[in-house]
């Protein structure tokens, strides 16, 4: 592998490790904690003995250690432009059915998950991002056809988010890829959602509200919305930046037409924490996220991050830390090491 190809800031930069950010720094986290300490011993034994409460358990930064011992130097992303892409895929295979690269699969009759209704906006840099990291990890022969798909897709989220000036954070490894993937089972959340509709929808994937906070309005500092899910708010909703509707007008002249909007207006390609200081300035692009501002229960961690991109970094580190590890499959479950990523072997 030649030396332009490894990941060139693996030893020069701060990498978030995969230790989840301690409650002690969060006041009304520690107050719900203790709170809630009680119930949970109380359903802690039962929870042990059901197999979600062990998913993720055996996920770790080295497991390909023996058998792919340089994977961490083959590139995997190369592209800022399809990094939003390509983060957003990632998210989209952990919402349904678990990160086990479900959503790359095709049926030869046509009902999968990314083509339903909520796939179809799935841009394909992110498709080939992952098909190309596939080639690039096989060309190595002690790594051919050992690495999941699923793998695969959270290495090149992270090294996306990386590319486009976000955090370095080391990926837990060791997830099987799925056999199914089928539409009906695609449930995603809306760009119109309130919060507690953003919180039903995450607790689902055992996150907590901060965890929503810092993944949803975190990854939109990057990439674009089609007009159609943003472009309703410009006349109707009083929470936008009339300024900002009048931009957006312009973006959309005609909601059929094809039209887009950045996300993040103001740095649109970087991965900062810009996008919490619009939505405190009303000029958050999709609803979801501007709700965030808009309750009094989730704006105080819109304000940190917007004061805080350190705070911010490590926050998002960690939750895409435990997004990677929702319904994680195993080879006794059913799982398999994909050879190609778009059919079961
Ligand atoms: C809170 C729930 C969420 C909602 C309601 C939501 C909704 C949306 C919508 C409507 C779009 C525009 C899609 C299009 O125009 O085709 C979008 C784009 C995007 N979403 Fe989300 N999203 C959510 C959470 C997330 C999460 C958790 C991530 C990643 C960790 C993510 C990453 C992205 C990215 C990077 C884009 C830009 C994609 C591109 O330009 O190709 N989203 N999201």
């Amino acid at each position: 592998m030649g030396e332009s190809a490894r990941r060139p800031h693996a030893s020069s930069r701060l990498v978030y490790k995969p230790t989840l950010s301690s409650p002690a720094n969060h006041p009304e986290l520690m107050q719900r904690l203790r709170f809630f300490l009680a119930a949970f011993f109380l359903l802690a034994l039962g929870d042990a003995l059901s197999p979600s409460s062990v998913a993720g358990a055996h996920l770790r930064p080295d497991y390909y250690a023996d058998v792919c011992p340089d994977l961490e130097s083959i590139s995997v992303a190369h592209s800022p432009v399809a990094a939003p892409a390509t983060l957003r895929l990632f998210f989209h295979d952990c919402a349904v059915r678990g990160c086990d690269a479900s959503i790359m699969l095709i049926n030869p009759d046509g009902d999968d998950e990314w083509r339903s209704l909520d796939g179809m906006t799935l841009k394909p840099e992110g498709f080939h991002t992952v098909m190309n990291a596939k080639a690039a990890v096989d060309s190595d022969p002690r790594c051919r056809n050992v690495v999941s798909c699923a793998d695969i897709l959270a290495l090149a989220a992270r090294d996306s988010v990386f590319l486009s000036g976000g955090p370095d954070y080391e990926v837990e490894l060791g997830r099987y890829d799925g056999r199914v993937s089928t539409g009906r089972s695609v449930v995603i959340p809306h760009g119109s959602f309130n919060l507690d509709q953003l919180n039903s929808f995450f607790s689902g994937l055992n996150l907590s509200q901060s965890d929503m906070i810092a993944l949803s309005a975190g990854a939109h500092t990057i990439g674009a919305a089609s007009c159609g899910f943003f472009g309703y708010r410009m006349s109707t909703d009083a929470a936008m930046d009339p300024a900002f509707a009048e931009e957006l007008r312009g973006s959309c002249p005609a909601m059929d037409a094809g039209g887009f909007a950045f996300l993040d207006a103001a740095t649109p390609l970087r991965f900062d924490n810009e996008y919490y200081r619009n939505l405190r300035a009303g000029r958050g692009l999709l609803a979801s996220d501007q709700a965030l501002y808009a309750d009094a229960r989730s704006r105080a961690d819109v304000d940190r991050y917007a004061a805080d991109e350190e705070a911010f970094f490590g926050d998002f580190a960690a939750a895409m830390t435990r997004l990677g590890r929702v319904g994680v499959r195993t080879a006794e479950d059913n799982g398999e090491i994909r050879r190609d990523c778009r059919f079961p072997n």
